[in-house]
């Protein structure tokens, strides 16, 4: 593997990144904000002369700047490294998604697994046309040949791909072998599912080895590109189709359409913007409540969309690809038995599909303005990450760590019981009232992670829900 290099990787979340010299610019963040045709001036030309000498000088002096950024936010700090590794080695945010979605399946097999189902959309904010959408959660996909999440990534591949197959599977396959870090959620999550027939008891910290899995991934590495796409046949497709656009406070809001949970979101979303919010603030997330119980409702949501297990990568690369991959199974540990694989089935008991969605904003009217990139686990997860980031005007962190509520089946609302920051006493006490008692949701949260631009500045996090880090370079 490439070796890491201290000073051209950060994994703090804390300060955005800048772009620098090697950023194939094609705008001018300084110059060029609006939408549409532009005359190029003639200061420009100076301008340009500037930066150059500017970055001349960057470069003189060894600033880690001076090289292109790309981030990755996934639920483990592995896992987006491993995903930095290929942007750096120059894979796109596709080849970088394909290579953190089978590490999280050897980290995380209480989320997802070779058998997961999934979302991926993709978009580029230089042509700014409607993203695509490769779905390959539909029972179309028949895991004869392949597990499903081996079909959708191989398809990603087909589509997308630049980097060699294998050399996208090697790391995780690596790291299964040498073993990983059991993160605490799941320690948590064999304890909550039972699922201790499958590992023996966790405790968090302690290391894992896996090497029936590392075997699998090998083999499914040495499976020739030629091989491997002749799999995805007619009775093995993943859809594809295009995105919706809606717009929500002048932001361009992008979801899938098919079979998707998207459109509700997009509906609620409506029907927030029309309370005129300009904070998010106790009378703010009142309102959100009120309207998503209804929209709930409206839209029969519990009978019509499954809430499984989900996990998400976020990823933004120097070509200004914007990707989210959302995954997950049914279930935490899906059948809770190991295949002679090494990695659990995803058992459905209802042919419905999963609430989990990936999400791109971007402002609608500055090409540089904030353009977010990011995954969640249903439209009140989605309804409430949206409404930080653009009603509350919050940065990735804090619009992703900001307290969350749920709605359960009954249609009553519950806070977190181990996050923090919490709700304001207020709401609490208004949830209190209108149900007797707040309901304290049990661990564990479906995590959130994201990376987002403004102008030509890099932020990413990695939600403390699922216990990620973003890798940032
Ligand atoms: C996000 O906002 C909080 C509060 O305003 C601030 O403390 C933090 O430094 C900000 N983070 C970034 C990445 O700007
Ligand atoms: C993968 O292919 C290489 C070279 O063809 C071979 O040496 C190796 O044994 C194969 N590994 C597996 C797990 O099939
Ligand atoms: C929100 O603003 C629009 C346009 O200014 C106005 O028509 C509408 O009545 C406002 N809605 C509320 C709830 O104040
Ligand atoms: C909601 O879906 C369930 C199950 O599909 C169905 O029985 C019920 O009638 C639906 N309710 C509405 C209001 O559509
Ligand atoms: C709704 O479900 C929650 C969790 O299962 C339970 O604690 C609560 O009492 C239920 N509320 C009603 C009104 O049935
Ligand atoms: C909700 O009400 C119960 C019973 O009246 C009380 O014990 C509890 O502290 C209240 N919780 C909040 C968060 O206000």
């Amino acid at each position: 593997m490439t070796s890491e290099n201290a000073s051209t990787e950060t994994t703090r979340e804390d300060i955005p990144l800048k772009s620098g010299a090697k950023h194939t610019k094609w705008y001018d963040c300084n110059d060029e904000c609006f939408n549409g045709p532009k005359s190029i001036n003639s200061a420009f030309g100076a301008l340009t002369i500037l930066i150059t000498v500017a970055l001349l000088v960057q470069i003189y002096y060894g600033d880690y700047q001076v090289v292109p950024h790309g981030s990755v936010a996934t639920d483990s700090l592995e896992c987006s490294k491993i995903g930095t590794q290929i942007l750096k080695r120059g894979g796109n945010a596709m080849d970088a998604t394909i290579a953190s979605a089978f590490c999280l399946a050897v980290v995380a097999p209480h989320l997802t697994s070779l058998d997961a189902e999934g979302q991926l959309m993709v978009y580029n904010h230089r042509t700014r046309s409607a993203p695509t959408v490769i779905d390959f959660s539909s029972s179309n996909i028949l895991p004869n040949k392949i597990p499903r999440l081996v079909v959708g990534l191989a398809y990603i591949h087909q589509q997308y791909g630049t980097i060699p197959w294998k050399e996208l599977i090697e790391p995780s396959a690596n790291l299964a072998r040498k073993g990983y870090i059991v993160s605490k959620m799941l320690a948590q999550a064999v304890n909550r599912a039972n699922a201790q027939d499958l590992f023996g008891r966790l405790e968090p910290g302690q290391l894992l080895r896996h090497d029936v899995l590392a075997n699998t991934l090998l083999i499914i590495g040495n499976i020739t590109e030629k091989e491997l796409y002749s799999y995805i046949d007619s009775t093995n497709q993943p859809i594809k189709s295009q995105a919706v656009k809606s717009t929500f406070h002048k932001y361009n809001v992008y979801v899938p359409s098919l079979e998707s949970i998207g459109p509700v979101l997009l509906v609620n979303l409506r029907e927030i913007e029309e309370f005129n919010f300009t904070d998010v603030n106790v009378g703010t997330t009142k309102g959100i409540i009120q309207t998503t119980l209804k929209t709930f409702d409206e839209f029969n949501v519990t009978a019509k969309f499954h809430e499984g297990t989900s996990t998400n990568v976020a990823i933004i690369d120097l070509n200004e690809n914007y990707v989210s991959l959302v995954m997950g199974m049914y279930n935490l540990f899906g059948s809770k038995k190991s295949t002679s694989y090494g990695y659990v089935l995803n058992v459905k008991n209802k042919e419905k599909p999963c609430s989990r969605i990936p999400i791109i904003l971007a402002d609608e009217q500055y090409i540089c303005g904030k353009r977010m990139v990011f995954g969640a686990n249903g439209i009140a997860q989605a309804t409430q990450i949206v409404s930080n980031l653009i009603i509350g005007n919050k940065n990735a962190t804090e619009g992703i760590e900001a307290p969350r509520f749920y709605l359960l089946e009954n249609s009553t609302v519950a806070v977190e019981a181990f996050h923090s920051p919490k709700f304001h006493v207020q709401l609490l006490d208004y949830l209190n009232e209108t149900h007797k008692k707040t309901i304290l949701m049990p661990e564990p949260y479906y995590s959130s992670n994201i990376v987002e631009m403004l102008n030509d500045e890099l932020s990413s996090h990695s939600d403390s829900r699922g216990g990620g880090i973003a890798s940032r370079f």
